[in-house]
């Protein structure tokens, strides 16, 4: 979704903006925009076009040593250059960049109108530039302007601010939206993630939510929302700028999805030692004493939340999953003794931040799993288990997948006490090298149904799970609609949707729902449906599509779901789609 990107520095800043905004283009945008302050003005340019357009268009003659861009991802707005970031308030004085949504914009925007503040945009955010120019004429105290301004906002918001008359600090605030502070010896920066910071930062600060403050080149100023000063330390972190790399793969999600062995490696490398499974053992403790245990998660996190729960479920747990989005407002089983495990790739996902806020308030324990040290969901947790996957850039969710799997799986073996679970962790590791080695047939298959206008997956059981997994990931990079259906339910109305030469995925690793899976196939078949069954070699038959070598069933969603991962980028290749960044979608949902 949005990127910010802020500095002030002893460096000119313009470069800096312009790679940062670059280097956040994975997560999704449709306009993008930049302000530098220069002689006691904030020049602003804006554009629909990418931020190599930006760059392009804007005064090549402009630069400064303070200066905000912004990468926008549309809610409230058409994309537009009008609607695009940065805003500016009635008389200049400020100009702001917004990640989040301000709720209650619409009462806040028609007390500026009656006021006389005119707006030029459509957006939410152009609310906030007024506010702060209208607090400001009031104390004449920029800081207290904006506390004055964020005490009235309801919603999220992470906030770049400048004061165009003052060359030497720039302003921020943050709500539930992700900011960060970046400090090096040249200058002090602001990011929405990371990745912008990574070559000019090595320190990093959190700003906690309600909270605001200014940067200066060698200082930086914290306060709380009733103004107070308040103590922050600094911390490094273990990402690092190569992961941003395509190191010769024509596309990130290529890359990603053949980087499958390194995630299972890289999670056993860091929770055993050769000897023990290293989970912290108060984690292994609120998961063994569980009554009851809830999953959340959204999209591909959720379909691993599918699988953890059959995993819990074999250890006789009560469990249940739900889609955050979902139990945010249906929260059911809410007891004080639910342990909730909460799945995030990004650990930001606005859904799961609002269900945080309800178990936080009824005193259950959370766990995180998520690839994003310092995020707002593992902050948030009693215990974070992360997934040491490496920054996933393209937007379809391939390697983070596969490692929440394997979290989950090692997570069971501590459980259980279960050390032989390196050996058949070992065989799904072989079973993925041979899908990366010989994956011509998925080639062709993608040939063969990328004209189509839909596509079926089936399977049951944990075959099924990863059927939702490979039909979403088809959706997101090819736009071919796509269903995933448990092979039971065939019958009970999806089967009206087969006709001649329909595509129908059909996957098989699971020895106790074959035979009802090679009967559904029969039923597709006669109705002219155009079956392709990816099987495991023991479960295989004659005439199957592509046969996968052995792998537990417990293990198929992390060999099997390769072939959807691959099937969905040649589909997308052949049909010449922005396969990285797929339309309309966001690497982390940061609204809800
Ligand atoms: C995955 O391919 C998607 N882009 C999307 O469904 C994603 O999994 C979902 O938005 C959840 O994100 P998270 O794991 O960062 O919470």
């Amino acid at each position: 979704m949005c990127g910010i990107v802020g500095g002030i520095s002893t460096e000119k800043v313009r470069n800096f903006i312009i790679e940062g905004l670059k280097s956040v283009e994975y997560r999704g945008y449709d306009s993008s925009g930049l302000a530098l302050v220069i002689n006691n003005k904030c020049e602003v340019y804006k554009t629909i076009e990418r931020v190599n357009e930006l760059d392009k268009s804007f005064e090549s003659s402009f630069d400064s040593f303070l200066g905000i861009g912004h990468t926008r991802w549309a809610t409230h707005g058409v994309p537009s250059v009008k609607n695009a970031h940065p805003h500016t308030s009635k008389s200049k004085l400020f100009t702001i960049v917004h990640n989040g949504v301000i709720e209650n914009y619409r009462i806040l925007k028609k007390e500026l109108q009656a006021k006389g503040y005119v707006f030029k945009s459509d957006t939410d955010t152009e609310v906030v530039a007024h506010l702060l120019e209208k607090e400001y004429k009031i104390t004449s105290n920029v800081l207290e302007a904006i506390r004055l301004t964020i005490k009235q906002l309801k919603g999220t918001y992470a906030l770049a601010i400048l004061f165009c008359r003052d060359q030497n600090h720039l302003y921020f605030a943050k709500n539930r939206s992700p900011l960060l502070i970046g400090h090096a010896k040249k200058g002090n920066f602001l990011a929405s993630d990371y990745l912008p910071l990574l070559k000019t930062a090595s320190d990093f600060v959190e700003i906690p939510d309600f909270h605001y403050g200014s940067l200066s080149v060698s200082e930086i100023e914290l306060y709380d929302i009733n103004g107070n000063s308040i103590e922050f330390s600094y911390h490094q972190t273990n990402l690092k700028q190569e992961a941003l790399e395509k190191n010769n793969y024509p596309h990130f999600m290529l890359k990603e999805i053949e980087e499958a062995e390194q995630s299972v490696r890289f999670l056993i490398d860091n929770y055993f030692d050769g000897k023990k499974l290293l989970f912290d053992k108060d984690l292994i403790k609120t998961l063994k004493d569980a009554k009851h245990i809830i999953f959340l998660g959204s999209g591909t996190s959720y379909h691993a939340c599918l699988t953890g729960a059959r995993y819990f479920r074999e250890l006789k747990k009560n469990v249940d999953t739900y889609i955050a989005s979902e139990w945010a407002y249906y929260p059911y089983n809410n007891s004080k003794d639910t342990v909730f495990i909460l799945m995030s790739q990004s650990g930001e996902t606005a859904d799961l931040i609002s269900c945080v806020k309800l178990i936080e308030k009824q005193g259950s324990k959370i766990i995180t799993i998520t690839n994003t040290q310092g995020s707002t969901l593992a902050r948030k947790a009693d215990h974070v288990v992360f997934l040491y996957a490496g920054i996933e850039v393209a937007v379809a969710s391939t390697k983070a997948y596969i490692a929440q799997m394997t979290a989950l799986v090692l997570i069971n073996a501590m459980i259980r006490n279960e050390l032989n679970i390196f050996e058949k962790l070992e065989e799904a590791i072989v079973s993925q090298r041979f899908i990366i080695k010989d994956h011509e047939i998925i080639k062709k298959v993608a040939k063969e149904i990328q004209n189509s206008s839909s596509v079926y997956f089936l399977g049951r059981g944990y075959d099924h799970d990863l059927a939702l997994e490979c039909s979403l990931k088809l959706k997101e990079v090819s736009y071919i609609h796509s269903e995933a259906f448990p092979g039971g339910e065939l019958k009970h109305g999806p089967i009206a949707l087969i006709e001649k030469d329909v595509p129908v995925i059909v996957f098989i690793s699971d020895h106790s729902t074959s035979d009802a899976m090679r009967s559904n196939i029969c039923e597709i078949e006669a109705r002219g449906g155009k079956i392709y069954v990816v099987s495991t070699q023991e479960l295989s038959q004659e005439g199957d599509t592509y046969v996968i070598p052995n792998v537990r069933r417990f293990l198929s969603p992390l060999v099997s779901v390769m072939f959807g991962q691959y099937l969905a980028y040649y589909v997308a290749l052949y049909k010449n789609l922005d396969i990285d960044k797929p339309r309309n979608l966001a690497k982390s949902v940061t609204v809800e």
